[in-house]
């Protein structure tokens, strides 16, 4: 069957591929995006093969009448618009906290007040509401560590068991059901996003899925935004053979999932429309270092960026986490099939064939000075 979607913040990373998928399904998308600066520089306009195969709305979600407007006549709404930043949202906590916090609470307004055909709402939830997710203790069984801070002071960097630091802990999957201790403010954003798109949906009886996208990457990511993304980040500075320096140790990890796989899970989030609230983990399954995310593409790219592991630590990041993805099979009936370093292959050929990459890493260096003169990056 066709649907009509909405897409808030459809002009980005994921919201483009997933455009990109529905469309060829054959359904009938509208993007909502109000193209904010920080990731799309002076660039107001979508990709050119989609330019003409959406409705595209420039607008924010905190304008209500506008996203109301947006809504009227959908089958299904995608709830992408946000700001993304976890160290930026240390310090802009307002400004995130409106973006994300009121642009869901207007679209809940929507579906609980307003007549309308919504049958199913998808909001991109994040891996970033769990903390640092789940451990295994020999002594206390399964524990959830709290939130380090200025840890790069002591040199510790790993964490510990909240009932004794004597413990050596082991990292385990995440599940669904593990305890929500966000350790940055867009993490309190995402984990209030979804709870509000749960009680609206489930209070009129539409279908919803909260996504908990782990750290997403591949072509189309913002190369602009110099306050998140770890991978185009790296590959600006190792195209500029610049130092990359790493913080921490280097061992700190994330479970990197490719855009394909997470456009093809929020596809079938999408398109499933089974009944009921459903909360789902989107990630690869397996944890992969920062360092060894920096080795690999220095050597793809035949870089002489030399590699630096400072000891840095930034207040907000957490140290290892990865999913699991029980529920994804599940509940939607995908296996992600990318690996991290075919991934990153694609992610680093697209990379190359681009024109708009800044020329200088000043506005990284911006964004690091920021989060030091408020205290949040923590030198060695
Ligand atoms: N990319 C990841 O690794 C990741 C991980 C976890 C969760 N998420 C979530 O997935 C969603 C999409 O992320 P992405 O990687 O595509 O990010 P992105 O920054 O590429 O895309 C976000 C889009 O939202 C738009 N936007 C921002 N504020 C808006 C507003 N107020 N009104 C309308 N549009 C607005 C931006 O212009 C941008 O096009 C976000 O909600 C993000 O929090 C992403």
């Amino acid at each position: 069957m066709k649907l009509r979607v909405l897409i808030t913040g459809g002009a980005g990373f994921i919201g483009t591929n997933v455009s990109r998928k529905l469309i060829a399904a054959g359904h009938e998308i509208t993007i909502l995006d109000n193209f904010h600066p920080q990731i799309h520089g002076e660039n107001t306009s979508l990709p050119e093969d989609l330019s003409s195969a959406v409705r595209l709305v420039k607008g924010s979600v905190e304008d209500r009448e506008l996203l109301y407007k947006c809504l009227r006549n959908q089958d299904a709404v995608v709830h992408l618009a946000a700001e993304t930043g976890t160290g930026q949202s240390m310090y802009h906590i307002a400004r995130y906290t409106s973006a994300n916090i009121m642009g869901t609470a207007h679209l809940c307004d929507f579906i609980v007040n307003e007549e309308h055909q919504l049958k199913s709402v998808v909001v991109a939830s994040s891996r970033s509401i769990y903390g640092e997710g789940k451990y295994i203790c020999p002594n206390h069984g399964v524990v959830y560590p709290h939130a380090r801070t200025n840890a790069s002071a002591a040199r510790q960097f790993d964490v510990y068991c909240p009932e004794s630091d004597e413990c050596k802990l082991q990292l385990a999957p995440t599940d669904e059901n593990s305890k929500i201790l966000p350790s940055s403010f867009y993490g309190i954003t995402k984990q209030v996003q979804e709870q509000m798109v749960i009680m609206a949906t489930r209070l009129k009886n539409i279908s919803s899925y909260a996504l908990r996208y782990q750290n997403v990457f591949g072509p189309g990511q913002s190369l602009k935004n110099p306050y998140t993304g770890i991978l185009s980040i790296f590959t600006r500075l190792a195209l500029q053979h610049q130092s990359i320096n790493i913080f921490e140790d280097g061992l700190e990890s994330r479970d990197f999932v490719f855009i394909d796989d997470v456009a093809n899970a929020t596809v079938a989030a999408v398109t499933k429309g089974a009944n009921g609230q459903h909360i789902v983990n989107v990630g690869s399954g397996v944890p992969t270092s920062v360092m060894e995310v920096a080795q690999e593409i220095k050597s793809f790219l035949s870089s002489n960026s030399e590699i630096f592991i400072s000891g840095d630590f930034r207040e907000g990041d957490i140290r290892h986490n990865y999913a699991d993805l029980g529920k994804l099979k599940e509940v939607l009936g995908y296996t992600p099939s990318w690996s991290f370093k075919e991934g990153l292959h694609e992610f680093l050929k697209w990379a190359l064939a681009q024109n708009d990459i800044p020329a200088t890493m000043a506005d990284y260096q911006q964004s690091l000075l920021e989060l030091k003169e408020r205290g949040l990056l923590n030198k060695n």
